[in-house]
């Protein structure tokens, strides 16, 4: 699966916009379209459910991207949160140090009169063997030193642009979590082990952003900060060890359950040395993209470094009283954090495919119905007919009133189906002359409209009033062979 088809269709059929396109467009930023924000609520809502309302051990917090800023030299932020950068003398170009040789690279070469290749990336020129010293980029300047640049976008507070002022976007939602711990163990009275969480956009000024939303400078995160008593053992393991290991399978369980295939998902272990400064084991949950495996959330046993830290940067005690042991403990702290935007490009490449179907291609998002932007679309299948066009938007707002139903009459039904195909429509449903009948002729309709599956094309036919017991089942997670069961199948 290529990139730019996903690129293409987001733009297309209003998924995913360039940011400010009119004015030539704005680097790595982009905006969700009518549909990209309806598939992006839906996964941050069914994750907040499977993990913070689902569970008795998890509670929600929505905090403010402005923190005090110190929060940010206690996290080690200010001190570590640096990638190493080059820049190229000649074009001005700007690169991550260690990603400069993970890119294609330009090469005038002497063995053929300075003619210009591109080569691959990591390889050597084929002509005169020599490896890439100089720009990737324009091939010609030579690059410098590498420097530590500090990914956090810096603002002043209030009216006066001056360094006591200054503050930063937050990079992570994680810190809201450490601290408000006092406050959220305080007021819901919980017991360890218990979680917090939050779902909001972090920003980190990236020095080579790319590859559609993969890595912009402003997302999305869904961050779960997992508190556990250090001194506790369960099934005979240190309770952060355990805890670590069940995330870690939870959240891989979870992004199979809405669709990703097992062959494009792993495991990747960080070696020592690429641990962050509060690490102590990380394991990454990576996805075959587009642009190959990558990152797309990672699962951290931050033990008890942040609490610590807070602690001693703010003067305020951040323990917990461990009632059995009479003894205040620092809990350690398991964080699943996941980025929402990689989230909704692993379930959109997942979901992509393109079939064939009576000799002819059909492009079709096969995205889980929980997650699909929308839900059913009505259409009839006479739009010069009144009664017809009526009924349907009769059920079109009747359905409307639980689920993002679409109505639609633009063009013939066979277009209409491949529209909603390729934007991962579950359901349509269609109303016709067998369903309201002709009163002209004296022919009674049958007051069934049919519904049409997605994946599998099959269309059943179903009295109208029972549509919303009926989506209501297919939505909560209903088979669709158990429902097409219980009615007739549509005639052609
Ligand atoms: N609190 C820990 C933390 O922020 P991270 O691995 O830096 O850990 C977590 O980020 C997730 O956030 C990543 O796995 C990724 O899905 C997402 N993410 C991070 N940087 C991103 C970027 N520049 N663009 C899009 N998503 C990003």
């Amino acid at each position: 699966m290529n990139m730019d088809v996903l690129v293409s269709l987001s733009k297309r059929r209003g998924f995913v916009f360039q940011s400010s396109e009119i004015y030539g467009g704005t680097g790595s930023c982009w905006d969700y379209g009518p549909l990209g924000v309806e598939l992006k609520n839906n996964i941050k809502r069914v994750w907040w459910r499977d993990f913070v309302q689902a569970r008795a051990d998890m509670v929600g917090i929505d905090a403010s991207i402005l923190m005090h800023p110190t929060v940010w030299k206690a996290s080690g932020h200010l001190d570590h949160f640096t990638d190493p950068m080059v820049d190229c003398r000649e074009c001005r170009r700007r690169f991550r140090a260690d990603h400069v040789d993970a890119v294609a690279w330009t090469h005038y070469c002497p063995a053929t009169k300075g003619n210009k290749f591109t080569i691959p990336a990591g390889e050597p020129c084929g002509h005169c063997g020599q490896r890439r010293t100089l720009c990737p980029e324009c091939g010609k300047g030579e690059l410098t030193a590498p420097r530590q640049f500090n990914l956090m976008f810096k603002t002043f507070m209030g009216p006066v642009e001056e360094d006591a002022a200054m503050t930063y976007l937050r990079p992570e939602t994680a810190q809201a979590m450490f601290v408000n711990f006092d406050n959220v163990l305080q007021s819901m009275r919980l017991k360890l082990p218990f979680g917090i969480a939050q779902a909001g956009r972090s920003f980190r000024n990236e020095i080579t952003p790319g590859n559609f939303i993969f890595r912009t400078r402003e997302f999305e995160q869904m961050e779960i900060e997992f508190f556990v008593n250090p001194n506790d053992r369960v099934e005979g393991r240190p309770a952060d060890e355990y805890w670590h290991d069940r995330w870690i399978e939870d959240c891989m369980a979870w992004f199979k359950r809405y669709g990703l295939r097992e062959e494009n998902l792993r495991l990747r272990e960080h070696e020592r040395d690429e641990l962050a400064h509060y690490a102590k084991r990380t394991v990454d949950i990576e996805y075959n993209f587009p642009i190959g495996w990558s990152e797309l959330m990672g699962i951290a046993n931050r033990t008890d470094f942040d609490l610590k830290q807070h602690a001693k940067w703010s003067g305020k005690s951040l323990t917990y009283f461990d009632e059995e042991r009479k003894e205040h403990v620092v809990p350690f702290v398991v964080e699943p954090a996941a980025g929402v935007d990689r989230a909704l490009l692993a379930f959109m490449a997942d979901a992509y495919r393109e079939e064939e179907v009576r000799g002819e291609k059909r492009v079709v998002l096969r995205l889980h119905p929980e997650l699909a932007p929308l839900k059913v679309a009505v259409l009839p299948l006479l739009k010069k007919r009144d009664d017809i066009v009526r009924a349907a938007h009769e059920i079109r707002a009747t359905l409307a009133r639980q689920w993002r139903v679409v109505y639609d009459d633009t063009a013939a039904i066979g277009r209409l189906y491949r529209r909603q195909d390729e934007v991962g429509t579950p359901y349509c449903v269609t109303v016709d002359v067998q369903t309201i009948g002709d009163a002209e002729r004296g022919e009674r309709g049958d007051g069934r409209a049919t519904i049409r599956e997605r994946d599998s094309m099959e269309q059943i036919r179903v009295p109208i009033p029972e549509l919303p017991a009926v989506f209501r089942e297919l939505l909560d997670g209903g088979a669709w062979q158990q429902v097409a069961g219980r009615y007739p199948p549509a005639r052609g």
